[in-house]
């Protein structure tokens, strides 16, 4: 005879959506606003904010969390905007790392904070980060950032490896002309370092069609690139699966990997799905496959009536996105999501 756990298991069928893609892996933003201004991801003016009070508070993410554990959710990873503007985001990181099911904890940051509240973040349980980091020169942080930032950035590095919060994956937009002739500055640090540098194609978003189309890099130049650099490896990633093709040079501490949001391998093998700051579960990255949260629990559903929206979910959930190169994402705004 089963224990009761079997039990609950056995009923507690995991999410698996209509490809039969098995869905462990949520992605929370708890905010969409950001301390810089990146040029590939928002303008100078910033958005138009989402009103605070249509901001999910920690109890309720703490309560989509609970429900999506309860089905086969093992992964979270908290994203903005940029999380770390969130006031006491370790009460967050608390309050998940409670929840069973839930092993992995990680956080998607511009590291501008991150040198401050690394410490208390990882006594609260967070597991790892993804830097953001397109340029290792100061003026070009600044022309595609819009605001300077660059030393507390490293500084935030450094602050992430010495808590522990690794694998440190450092996320960095390859566009032509501004920063493509770093990739070897970035390689060397991989010799360097036990760092993990993503590359990634820069992908279409509101508004940023022109800078899309003119300075998209592929992800095969950059690979033969870095190849030129020294003798390359193909490994597996840094942790468990993910969208990048990842690789190393000779006996280093560190890793080098691409992200093509646009391929559409990246599609097959997707494990997730999204919760927008103000409570919507997003399907795709890309287009409009949205379902409120927000309401349904407010109006005091609570965790089974969320439970069953993750489940309606995966008929929503499109088997790929339909972008191409030089085309503008709907009305969405994917930042803060890729390789994340
Ligand atoms: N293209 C590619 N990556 C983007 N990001 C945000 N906007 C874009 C975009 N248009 C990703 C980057 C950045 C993180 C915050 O989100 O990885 O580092
Ligand atoms: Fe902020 Fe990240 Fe967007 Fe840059 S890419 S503006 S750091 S959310």
């Amino acid at each position: 005879m089963g224990s009761v756990i079997d039990l609950i298991e056995a009923v507690a069928e995991p999410l698996v959506d209509a490809f039969r893609r098995p869905i462990t892996y949520l992605r929370v933003s708890v905010t969409d606003r950001c301390n810089l201004r990146c040029v590939y991801c928002m303008p100078e003016a910033g958005l138009p904010w989402i009103p605070k009070p249509e901001i999910l508070s920690y109890e309720e993410i703490a309560t989509i969390v609970r429900a999506a554990a309860g089905i086969g959710v093992r992964s979270i990873r908290l994203t903005g905007g940029e999380p770390l503007i969130r006031r006491d985001l370790e009460r967050l990181v608390a309050l998940i790392a409670a929840i069973p099911g839930i092993d992995d904890i990680a956080l998607s940051t511009n590291g501008l904070l991150l040198a401050d509240l690394a410490p208390r973040l990882a006594a609260a349980g967070l597991r790892r980060v993804n830097v953001s980091l397109d340029t290792l020169h100061d003026d070009r942080f600044t022309a595609i950032a819009r605001r300077s930032g660059l030393a507390r950035v490293l500084a935030g590095i450094d602050a992430a490896i010495e808590n522990g919060l690794g694998p440190v994956k450092i996320n960095c937009v390859v566009m032509r002309g501004a920063n493509d002739d770093e990739l070897e500055a970035f390689a060397q640090m991989t010799r360097e370092r036990p760092v993990h540098i993503r590359f990634i194609e820069v992908m279409p978003v509101t508004d940023n069609v022109d800078l899309q189309r003119d300075a998209w890099v592929s992800s095969d130049e950059v690979l033969a690139r870095l190849g030129a650099l020294g003798d390359l490896h193909s490994v597996p990633n840094p942790h468990g699966n993910g969208p990048a093709r990842t690789f190393a040079y000779d006996g280093v501490p560190g890793t080098v990997g691409v992200i093509s949001p646009l391929a559409h391998d990246y599609c097959e093998t997707c494990n997730r799905v999204r919760l927008s700051a103000d409570g919507r579960l997003k399907l795709c990255l890309f287009g409009d496959h949205l379902i409120d949260l927000r309401t349904p629990l407010r109006a005091g559903g609570g965790e089974a009536a969320i439970t069953e929206l993750f489940r309606a979910s995966m008929h929503v959930k499109p088997e790929r996105h339909f972008l191409e190169l030089g085309q503008t994402a709907s009305a969405m705004r994917a930042f803060s999501e890729i390789g994340g």
